[in-house]
């Protein structure tokens, strides 16, 4: 940029302004803040209001049917009320982008413009285009090194440390529109969390589509989390989202040694019967994640541990789906995140004929919703009594004059305080519990 153009978009008031919104997972909300990267140092602003907007920009995601139907809903309102004179440009970044790619810009009149997850660094040169333009082409060598996020306000930060996914799960569409694996350097990322502890953030949370998968030259995920554990300021490192058959034990037993690395792990299963399991290519069996899971509880005793699980894949019998509802109550799970299997165009899945239909898959949900909570409940009761360190994150939103933050299970803690402040550690006792919340009184530290 010339520096004269470069003072002027100095001057705060001569600024492009946008909009982002995002949808989807915790990687989406990671790289909303690598977009604003972009653009803010490409003379942009970040706005938290559409109608005070130049660019209107929204992160999408592309996982289940669903997910699109309620962004295309959101992109065609925007567009029907755009301002400022239609001048507002409305555009579509993420994984729904990359899934439908250009035919976005036919199929929805008005739209401006279309950007796959590797697309963003060219999107200031997307929005300086006339006309309506996409970047949908997958860089199997992008990592957004370099580009420096523009992070929220509060106790946690996010930290991609890989991107894509190698695996191809027959439902998945995430291998198609995030491309191949790719790993940054350990190097550049322990400087990223020192910097974010500069920033005052007290929690990292390392992400990737399969995170454990990552390695850089000769570090692989344990070493990284072992090199992430000597970051001064933090206090705690969780990562996500894990997949079973990269769960090595050079991993485990980092788990095991890192003080500051939570008791937590989310690890999808998806399902709970062999027959299934071998039909999305999940590579492993219940008796090898069962297994895995005896690993994990001996190495890391007091482990939370959540899942994803998928009701009404092709084919899933009702025996099937209640090997997933045993292997649930076997796991004994903190949380679970239960879909409805969603046809996916492009996956491997997608000639399969969809045999459970959609009042069986609500059926087959609303059961293990049902004994998720009475699980999680009988789980958190037996906390009552005990103390737990919360990370303070904000005021309780029930609770006139309470606090609410996480304990290192990742467990949501309410509780009264007495001299807690947001952003540090308080010493809080249990003393009741549901499924979803701890509720407690702030004790003194021992
Ligand atoms: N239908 C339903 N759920 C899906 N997931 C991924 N693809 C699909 C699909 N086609 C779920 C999986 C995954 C989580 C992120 O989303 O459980 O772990
Ligand atoms: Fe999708 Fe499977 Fe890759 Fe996870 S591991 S992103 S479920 S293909």
């Amino acid at each position: 940029m010339p520096d004269a153009e470069a003072e002027a978009r100095r001057d705060g008031e001569s600024r492009s302004t946008v909009y982002i919104e995002t949808y989807g997972c915790q990687m989406n909300l990671a790289d909303s803040e690598l977009i604003a990267g972009v653009l803010t140092r490409n003379g942009f602003r970040t706005v938290d209001d559409p109608g005070r907007a130049d660019v209107v920009l929204l992160n999408t995601c592309a996982i289940r049917e669903h997910a699109e139907q309620r962004v295309a809903q959101r992109v065609r309102h925007l567009i029907a009320t755009r301002g400022a004179g239609g001048r507002v440009r409305i555009g579509l970044a993420g994984c729904m982008a990359q899934h439908h790619r250009e035919r976005l810009l036919e199929r929805i009149p008005g739209l401006d413009f279309v950007v796959g997850p590797d697309g963003y660094r060219r999107l200031p040169e997307l929005l300086d285009s006339g006309a309506p333009d996409s970047e949908v082409r997958l860089d199997r060598r992008e990592t957004y090194e370099g580009v420096a996020p523009v992070r929220g306000k509060g106790v946690r930060a996010w930290l991609t440390i890989m991107r894509g996914c190698n695996r191809f799960c027959t439902f998945c569409v995430v291998p198609y529109v995030r491309g191949r694996e790719r790993s940054l350097p350990a190097d550049v990322l322990v400087a990223e969390a020192h910097a974010i502890a500069a920033q005052g953030f007290r929690e990292i949370v390392l992400l990737g589509q399969t995170v454990n998968a990552y390695h850089h030259e000769d570090c692989d995920f344990g070493d990284l989390l072992r090199r992430m554990n000597g970051v001064e300021g933090i206090d705690r490192i969780r990562f996500t989202s894990p997949h079973p058959a990269d769960m090595d034990e050079s991993t485990i037993e980092a788990m095991r040694e890192c003080r500051k690395v939570s008791p937590y792990l989310h690890l999808p299963v998806q399902s709970g019967s062999d027959r299934i399991l071998a039909a999305m290519d999940r590579g492993h069996t219940v008796a090898e994640y069962l297994d895995l899971v005896a690993r994990l509880r001996r190495a890391v005793p007091a482990l939370a541990l959540s899942t994803d699980i998928i009701v009404g894949y092709p084919g899933e019998t009702d025996d099937d789906f209640q090997a997933t509802a045993a292997l649930m109550e076997r796991v004994n799970y903190d949380h679970a995140f239960l879909f409805k299997y969603s046809k996916r165009s492009g996956t491997r899945a997608e000639k399969l004929a969809d045999t459970v239909d959609e009042d069986e898959k609500g059926r087959r949900l609303q059961q293990l919703i049902v004994a998720q909570e009475l699980r999680a409940g009988r789980i958190n009761r037996g906390l009552v009594g005990t103390r737990a360190e919360v990370l303070v994150e904000s005021s309780a939103k029930r609770q006139p004059g309470w606090l609410a933050g996480k304990d290192p299970r990742f467990k949501t803690v309410v509780f009264e305080p007495d001299a807690a402040t947001v952003g540090r550690i308080a010493h809080v006792r249990i003393e009741s519990a549901g499924p979803h919340t701890l509720l407690g009184r702030e004790v003194p530290a021992v």
